[in-house]
Protein backbone atom coordinates (compact mmCIF):
# COMPACT_ATOMS: atom_id res chain seq x y z
CA UNK A 1 0.00 0.00 0.00
CA UNK A 2 1.23 3.61 -1.16
CA UNK A 3 2.53 5.36 1.86
CA UNK A 4 3.80 8.91 0.32
CA UNK A 5 2.17 11.05 -1.96
CA UNK A 6 2.70 14.59 -3.54
CA UNK A 7 2.05 17.63 -1.36
CA UNK A 8 2.46 21.30 -0.87
CA UNK A 9 3.70 21.37 2.29
CA UNK A 10 4.63 24.58 4.10
CA UNK A 11 7.13 23.85 6.57
CA UNK A 12 7.04 26.85 8.85
CA UNK A 13 5.70 30.51 9.41
CA UNK A 14 6.25 32.66 5.95
CA UNK A 15 7.84 29.79 4.23
CA UNK A 16 7.58 29.17 0.52
CA UNK A 17 5.50 26.34 -0.50
CA UNK A 18 7.40 23.66 -1.72
CA UNK A 19 6.26 20.32 -3.33
CA UNK A 20 7.25 17.30 -1.94
CA UNK A 21 7.13 13.61 -0.80
CA UNK A 22 5.14 13.80 2.12
CA UNK A 23 2.68 10.68 4.19
CA UNK A 24 0.19 9.85 3.32
CA UNK A 25 -3.28 11.53 6.12
CA UNK A 26 -4.59 8.85 8.76
CA UNK A 27 -8.05 9.10 9.00
CA UNK A 28 -10.18 9.92 11.98
CA UNK A 29 -14.01 7.69 12.58
CA UNK A 30 -15.30 10.50 10.83
CA UNK A 31 -12.94 11.40 7.89
CA UNK A 32 -13.32 10.47 4.89
CA UNK A 33 -9.84 9.56 2.81
CA UNK A 34 -10.27 11.75 -0.60
CA UNK A 35 -8.07 11.20 -3.49
CA UNK A 36 -8.28 14.78 -4.62
CA UNK A 37 -8.53 15.51 -8.36
CA UNK A 38 -8.13 18.96 -8.20
CA UNK A 39 -7.70 21.75 -6.23
CA UNK A 40 -7.95 25.27 -6.39
CA UNK A 41 -5.93 28.39 -4.77
CA UNK A 42 -7.90 31.37 -2.38
CA UNK A 43 -6.49 34.36 -1.36
CA UNK A 44 -6.45 32.65 2.44
CA UNK A 45 -4.14 30.44 1.08
CA UNK A 46 -1.21 32.29 1.18
CA UNK A 47 -2.32 34.45 4.70
CA UNK A 48 -2.22 30.89 6.40
CA UNK A 49 1.01 30.37 5.31
CA UNK A 50 2.04 33.89 6.01
CA UNK A 51 0.70 33.41 9.63
CA UNK A 52 -1.23 36.50 9.51
CA UNK A 53 -5.23 34.78 9.78
CA UNK A 54 -5.15 32.89 13.23
CA UNK A 55 -6.55 36.30 14.73
CA UNK A 56 -9.62 35.69 13.11
CA UNK A 57 -9.68 31.81 13.50
CA UNK A 58 -10.50 29.87 16.60
CA UNK A 59 -7.34 27.82 16.67
CA UNK A 60 -3.44 28.75 15.60
CA UNK A 61 -2.44 27.40 12.75
CA UNK A 62 0.09 24.56 13.25
CA UNK A 63 3.13 23.84 11.00
CA UNK A 64 4.11 21.87 9.08
CA UNK A 65 1.02 21.93 7.16
CA UNK A 66 -0.56 20.97 3.69
CA UNK A 67 -1.69 23.84 1.72
CA UNK A 68 -4.88 24.39 0.25
CA UNK A 69 -9.21 24.08 1.17
CA UNK A 70 -11.29 24.21 -1.58
CA UNK A 71 -10.86 20.37 -3.72
CA UNK A 72 -13.30 17.60 -5.64
CA UNK A 73 -12.62 14.55 -5.43
CA UNK A 74 -12.60 10.40 -4.89
CA UNK A 75 -13.19 8.91 -1.80
CA UNK A 76 -10.92 6.05 -1.57
CA UNK A 77 -11.18 5.64 2.68
CA UNK A 78 -13.87 5.97 5.28
CA UNK A 79 -13.74 6.24 8.81
CA UNK A 80 -15.67 3.98 11.34
CA UNK A 81 -18.08 6.07 11.83
CA UNK A 82 -18.91 7.65 8.53
CA UNK A 83 -22.74 7.38 7.60
CA UNK A 84 -23.31 9.49 4.35
CA UNK A 85 -20.30 8.83 1.86
CA UNK A 86 -19.05 5.42 0.49
CA UNK A 87 -15.49 4.63 -0.92
CA UNK A 88 -16.09 5.47 -4.63
CA UNK A 89 -18.13 8.79 -4.54
CA UNK A 90 -17.24 11.91 -5.97
CA UNK A 91 -17.16 14.98 -3.15
CA UNK A 92 -16.01 18.19 -3.38
CA UNK A 93 -16.02 20.89 -0.61
CA UNK A 94 -13.66 23.16 1.68
CA UNK A 95 -12.39 22.14 4.35
CA UNK A 96 -12.76 23.57 7.92
CA UNK A 97 -9.93 26.62 8.39
CA UNK A 98 -8.44 24.70 10.99
CA UNK A 99 -7.44 21.74 8.82
CA UNK A 100 -6.04 22.62 5.38
CA UNK A 101 -4.62 20.00 3.04
CA UNK A 102 -5.97 19.69 -0.82
CA UNK A 103 -3.05 20.29 -2.39
CA UNK A 104 -2.23 16.57 -1.95
CA UNK A 105 -2.99 13.67 -3.66
CA UNK A 106 -4.87 12.66 -0.73
CA UNK A 107 -6.72 14.54 1.99
CA UNK A 108 -8.46 13.51 5.12
CA UNK A 109 -11.57 15.32 5.46
CA UNK A 110 -14.37 15.16 8.25
CA UNK A 111 -17.16 13.89 6.09
CA UNK A 112 -18.93 16.77 7.65
CA UNK A 113 -17.38 19.14 5.48
CA UNK A 114 -18.22 17.43 2.32
CA UNK A 115 -21.18 17.58 -0.32
CA UNK A 116 -21.47 15.14 -3.56
CA UNK A 117 -20.19 16.54 -6.42
CA UNK A 118 -22.54 17.70 -9.05
CA UNK A 119 -22.80 15.23 -11.76
CA UNK A 120 -22.81 18.11 -14.77
CA UNK A 121 -19.75 19.60 -13.20
CA UNK A 122 -16.17 18.24 -13.99
CA UNK A 123 -13.70 17.81 -11.10
CA UNK A 124 -12.08 21.26 -11.88
CA UNK A 125 -15.08 23.42 -12.32
CA UNK A 126 -16.40 22.05 -8.71
CA UNK A 127 -13.16 22.48 -7.12
CA UNK A 128 -13.23 26.09 -8.77
CA UNK A 129 -16.33 26.74 -6.45
CA UNK A 130 -16.64 26.03 -2.89
CA UNK A 131 -15.24 29.11 -1.16
CA UNK A 132 -15.96 31.70 -3.82
CA UNK A 133 -19.65 30.12 -4.03
CA UNK A 134 -20.15 30.25 -0.37
CA UNK A 135 -18.76 33.56 0.39
CA UNK A 136 -20.60 35.23 -2.14
CA UNK A 137 -23.53 33.04 -0.97
CA UNK A 138 -23.27 34.36 2.47
CA UNK A 139 -22.83 37.86 1.13
CA UNK A 140 -25.69 38.90 -1.21
CA UNK A 141 -28.73 36.07 0.15
CA UNK A 142 -27.73 35.90 3.80
CA UNK A 143 -25.82 39.61 5.16
CA UNK A 144 -27.49 41.55 2.08
CA UNK A 145 -30.47 40.31 1.64
CA UNK A 146 -30.65 41.38 -2.21
CA UNK A 147 -33.51 42.00 -3.82
CA UNK A 148 -35.11 42.50 -7.36
CA UNK A 149 -33.86 46.18 -8.79
CA UNK A 150 -31.52 46.88 -5.76
CA UNK A 151 -27.96 48.43 -6.98
CA UNK A 152 -25.11 46.69 -5.65
CA UNK A 153 -21.12 47.41 -6.57
CA UNK A 154 -18.96 44.29 -6.69
CA UNK A 155 -15.08 44.83 -5.99
CA UNK A 156 -12.48 43.27 -8.04
CA UNK A 157 -15.79 41.57 -10.83
CA UNK A 158 -12.97 39.29 -13.15
CA UNK A 159 -11.36 37.69 -9.47
CA UNK A 160 -12.71 34.40 -8.23
CA UNK A 161 -15.32 35.76 -5.90
CA UNK A 162 -16.12 38.82 -7.65
CA UNK A 163 -17.22 36.39 -10.96
CA UNK A 164 -19.55 34.43 -8.64
CA UNK A 165 -20.79 37.62 -7.08
CA UNK A 166 -21.91 39.22 -10.55
CA UNK A 167 -23.53 35.81 -11.67
CA UNK A 168 -25.41 35.56 -8.38
CA UNK A 169 -26.43 39.15 -8.29
CA UNK A 170 -28.16 39.14 -11.87
CA UNK A 171 -29.34 36.15 -11.21
CA UNK A 172 -31.31 37.86 -8.21
CA UNK A 173 -32.09 40.78 -10.63
CA UNK A 174 -30.50 43.22 -9.28
CA UNK A 175 -28.20 45.84 -11.39
CA UNK A 176 -24.45 45.16 -10.98
CA UNK A 177 -21.44 47.56 -11.47
CA UNK A 178 -17.98 46.54 -10.44
CA UNK A 179 -14.98 47.56 -10.70
CA UNK A 180 -12.16 45.88 -13.30
CA UNK A 181 -9.30 46.31 -15.27
CA UNK A 182 -9.12 46.45 -18.78
CA UNK A 183 -7.81 43.20 -19.01
CA UNK A 184 -11.15 41.81 -16.94
CA UNK A 185 -13.63 44.06 -18.84
CA UNK A 186 -15.05 41.60 -21.57
CA UNK A 187 -14.93 39.03 -18.75
CA UNK A 188 -17.49 40.62 -16.71
CA UNK A 189 -19.30 42.24 -19.23
CA UNK A 190 -19.94 38.54 -20.40
CA UNK A 191 -21.18 37.80 -16.77
CA UNK A 192 -23.47 39.95 -16.79
CA UNK A 193 -22.21 43.56 -15.09
CA UNK A 194 -24.55 46.54 -15.90
CA UNK A 195 -21.50 49.32 -15.50
CA UNK A 196 -17.84 48.66 -15.39
CA UNK A 197 -15.50 51.14 -13.86
CA UNK A 198 -11.66 50.75 -14.50
CA UNK A 199 -10.55 50.76 -11.35
CA UNK A 200 -6.74 52.45 -12.87
CA UNK A 201 -8.42 55.58 -14.15
CA UNK A 202 -11.72 56.28 -12.69
CA UNK A 203 -12.35 56.52 -8.87
CA UNK A 204 -15.63 54.35 -8.19
CA UNK A 205 -16.39 57.06 -5.40
CA UNK A 206 -16.51 59.64 -8.26
CA UNK A 207 -19.50 58.05 -10.18
CA UNK A 208 -21.14 55.85 -8.15
CA UNK A 209 -24.49 57.23 -5.63
CA UNK A 210 -26.77 55.93 -3.63
CA UNK A 211 -25.90 52.20 -3.60
CA UNK A 212 -28.10 49.91 -2.05
CA UNK A 213 -24.91 47.49 -1.12
CA UNK A 214 -21.29 46.94 -1.73
CA UNK A 215 -19.43 43.66 -2.35
CA UNK A 216 -15.63 44.82 -0.63
CA UNK A 217 -13.02 42.55 -1.88
CA UNK A 218 -9.72 45.51 -1.52
CA UNK A 219 -10.41 46.33 2.22
CA UNK A 220 -8.22 50.03 3.04
CA UNK A 221 -8.99 53.10 1.17
CA UNK A 222 -11.98 51.04 -0.72
CA UNK A 223 -13.93 49.98 2.08
CA UNK A 224 -13.71 53.65 3.13
CA UNK A 225 -15.26 54.97 -0.29
CA UNK A 226 -17.68 51.74 0.01
CA UNK A 227 -18.97 53.06 2.86
CA UNK A 228 -19.96 56.57 1.08
CA UNK A 229 -21.48 55.27 -1.56
CA UNK A 230 -24.37 53.35 -0.07
CA UNK A 231 -27.70 54.84 1.26
CA UNK A 232 -29.20 54.94 4.51
CA UNK A 233 -30.04 51.63 5.48
CA UNK A 234 -28.08 49.64 3.13
CA UNK A 235 -25.55 47.16 3.34
CA UNK A 236 -21.30 46.96 3.01
CA UNK A 237 -19.91 43.18 3.21
CA UNK A 238 -16.23 43.42 3.55
CA UNK A 239 -13.87 40.19 2.73
CA UNK A 240 -10.39 42.40 3.60
CA UNK A 241 -11.49 45.01 5.46
CA UNK A 242 -11.25 44.83 9.38
CA UNK A 243 -13.00 42.70 11.87
CA UNK A 244 -15.07 44.44 14.13
CA UNK A 245 -16.51 43.60 17.93
CA UNK A 246 -19.77 42.24 16.24
CA UNK A 247 -17.61 39.88 14.01
CA UNK A 248 -15.71 38.66 17.22
CA UNK A 249 -19.02 38.08 19.13
CA UNK A 250 -20.35 36.28 16.04
CA UNK A 251 -17.38 33.86 16.31
CA UNK A 252 -16.98 33.52 20.04
CA UNK A 253 -13.73 34.78 19.90
CA UNK A 254 -13.54 36.04 23.69
CA UNK A 255 -13.72 39.46 25.16
CA UNK A 256 -9.74 40.66 24.72
CA UNK A 257 -9.94 39.91 20.70
CA UNK A 258 -13.80 41.94 20.86
CA UNK A 259 -12.07 44.87 22.71
CA UNK A 260 -9.21 44.59 20.21
CA UNK A 261 -11.33 44.28 16.91
CA UNK A 262 -13.47 47.31 18.64
CA UNK A 263 -10.66 49.60 18.77
CA UNK A 264 -8.85 48.74 15.13
CA UNK A 265 -12.10 48.83 13.22
CA UNK A 266 -13.93 52.45 15.68
CA UNK A 267 -13.32 54.43 12.12
CA UNK A 268 -15.53 51.88 10.21
CA UNK A 269 -18.02 51.17 12.79
CA UNK A 270 -18.09 55.05 13.32
CA UNK A 271 -18.22 55.88 9.84
CA UNK A 272 -20.55 53.37 9.11
CA UNK A 273 -22.64 54.16 12.05
CA UNK A 274 -22.63 58.01 11.09
CA UNK A 275 -23.88 57.24 6.92
CA UNK A 276 -26.54 54.47 9.19
CA UNK A 277 -25.09 51.76 7.05
CA UNK A 278 -24.38 48.10 7.86
CA UNK A 279 -21.22 46.98 8.02
CA UNK A 280 -20.26 43.48 7.92
CA UNK A 281 -16.60 41.76 7.90
CA UNK A 282 -17.01 38.66 6.70
CA UNK A 283 -14.62 35.17 7.33
CA UNK A 284 -16.04 31.99 5.54
CA UNK A 285 -15.83 28.84 7.47
CA UNK A 286 -18.04 26.52 5.66
CA UNK A 287 -19.47 23.44 6.21
CA UNK A 288 -20.76 20.32 4.00
CA UNK A 289 -24.23 21.64 4.21
CA UNK A 290 -23.38 24.79 3.04
CA UNK A 291 -21.99 22.96 -0.02
CA UNK A 292 -24.93 21.71 -0.54
CA UNK A 293 -26.79 24.39 -0.69
CA UNK A 294 -24.37 25.57 -3.34
CA UNK A 295 -24.71 22.23 -5.09
CA UNK A 296 -28.67 23.31 -5.39
CA UNK A 297 -28.52 26.64 -6.61
CA UNK A 298 -25.46 25.21 -9.63
CA UNK A 299 -28.00 22.70 -10.75
CA UNK A 300 -30.17 25.39 -10.88
CA UNK A 301 -28.53 26.96 -13.22
CA UNK A 302 -27.74 30.26 -11.23
CA UNK A 303 -23.89 30.21 -11.30
CA UNK A 304 -21.33 28.64 -13.43
CA UNK A 305 -17.24 28.04 -12.54
CA UNK A 306 -15.03 30.84 -13.78
CA UNK A 307 -11.67 29.34 -14.98
CA UNK A 308 -8.48 31.26 -15.40
CA UNK A 309 -5.94 28.71 -15.84
CA UNK A 310 -5.37 24.77 -15.57
CA UNK A 311 -2.39 23.44 -13.95
CA UNK A 312 -0.87 19.42 -13.64
CA UNK A 313 0.04 18.90 -10.02
CA UNK A 314 3.86 18.63 -11.03
CA UNK A 315 3.50 22.42 -11.50
CA UNK A 316 1.81 23.32 -8.22
CA UNK A 317 4.19 26.19 -7.84
CA UNK A 318 4.14 27.76 -10.48
CA UNK A 319 0.14 27.50 -10.30
CA UNK A 320 0.42 29.11 -7.05
CA UNK A 321 2.83 31.73 -8.23
CA UNK A 322 0.97 32.44 -10.83
CA UNK A 323 -2.32 32.48 -8.44
CA UNK A 324 -0.98 35.10 -5.88
CA UNK A 325 0.34 37.34 -8.41
CA UNK A 326 -3.56 38.57 -7.86
CA UNK A 327 -4.71 39.31 -11.40
CA UNK A 328 -6.19 35.85 -12.56
CA UNK A 329 -9.68 36.03 -14.28
CA UNK A 330 -11.14 33.63 -12.07
CA UNK A 331 -10.01 30.63 -10.71
CA UNK A 332 -6.85 28.72 -10.80
CA UNK A 333 -6.79 25.18 -10.53
CA UNK A 334 -4.40 22.30 -9.87
CA UNK A 335 -5.44 19.00 -11.65
CA UNK A 336 -3.98 15.83 -9.73
CA UNK A 337 -3.92 12.19 -11.56
CA UNK A 338 -6.34 9.25 -10.02
CA UNK A 339 -3.67 7.35 -7.55
CA UNK A 340 -4.65 4.50 -6.30
CA UNK A 341 -3.71 3.38 -2.51
CA UNK A 342 -3.00 -0.47 -2.74
N1 LIG B 1 -13.13 36.89 4.25
C1 LIG B 1 -13.42 35.85 3.51
O1 LIG B 1 -14.08 34.89 3.95
C2 LIG B 1 -12.96 35.85 2.09
C3 LIG B 1 -13.41 34.87 1.20
C4 LIG B 1 -12.98 34.94 -0.13
C5 LIG B 1 -12.10 35.96 -0.52
N2 LIG B 1 -11.69 36.87 0.39
C6 LIG B 1 -10.81 37.98 0.01
O2 LIG B 1 -11.41 38.67 -1.06
C7 LIG B 1 -10.40 39.18 -1.92
C8 LIG B 1 -10.69 38.72 -3.35
O3 LIG B 1 -10.58 37.30 -3.42
P1 LIG B 1 -10.54 36.60 -4.84
O4 LIG B 1 -10.47 35.14 -4.62
O5 LIG B 1 -11.62 37.16 -5.69
O6 LIG B 1 -9.11 37.15 -5.36
P2 LIG B 1 -8.43 37.00 -6.79
O7 LIG B 1 -9.18 36.00 -7.60
O8 LIG B 1 -6.99 36.77 -6.56
O9 LIG B 1 -8.62 38.45 -7.45
C9 LIG B 1 -7.88 38.74 -8.56
C10 LIG B 1 -8.58 39.79 -9.41
O10 LIG B 1 -8.69 41.03 -8.69
C11 LIG B 1 -8.52 42.09 -9.60
N3 LIG B 1 -8.05 43.27 -8.86
C12 LIG B 1 -6.89 43.39 -8.20
N4 LIG B 1 -6.84 44.59 -7.56
C13 LIG B 1 -8.01 45.23 -7.84
C14 LIG B 1 -8.57 46.49 -7.50
N5 LIG B 1 -7.91 47.35 -6.72
N6 LIG B 1 -9.80 46.80 -7.95
C15 LIG B 1 -10.49 45.94 -8.74
N7 LIG B 1 -10.00 44.73 -9.13
C16 LIG B 1 -8.79 44.38 -8.68
C17 LIG B 1 -7.51 41.58 -10.60
O11 LIG B 1 -7.73 42.23 -11.84
P3 LIG B 1 -6.50 42.91 -12.68
O12 LIG B 1 -5.32 42.02 -12.55
O13 LIG B 1 -7.04 42.97 -14.07
O14 LIG B 1 -6.28 44.22 -12.07
C18 LIG B 1 -7.84 40.09 -10.69
O15 LIG B 1 -8.70 39.78 -11.77
C19 LIG B 1 -9.06 38.69 -1.36
O16 LIG B 1 -8.52 39.70 -0.56
C20 LIG B 1 -9.47 37.51 -0.50
O17 LIG B 1 -8.56 37.27 0.55
C21 LIG B 1 -12.07 36.82 1.68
Amino acid sequence: MAKTMQAVLINKKGAAPELTEAAIPTIGVHDLLVNVRAASYNPVDNRVRKGNVSIVMKKKTVFPFVMGYDFAGTVVQVGSDVTKFNVGDDVYGRTRNDRPGSFANFMAVDEADVAAKPQSLSMSEAAALPLVGLTAYEALHERMKLTSGQKILILAGAGGVGTIAIQMAKQMDAYVATTASKKGYDLVKRLGADEIIDYHTTDFSDVLHDYDAVLDTQGGDDLIKALQIVKPGGTVVSLAGLPDAKFASEQQLGWFKARLFGLVAHKITKLAAQKRVNYHFLFMDADGDQVTNLTKLVEAGAFKSVIDRKFNFDDAIEAIDYAMSGHAKGKVIMEMPAVSLN
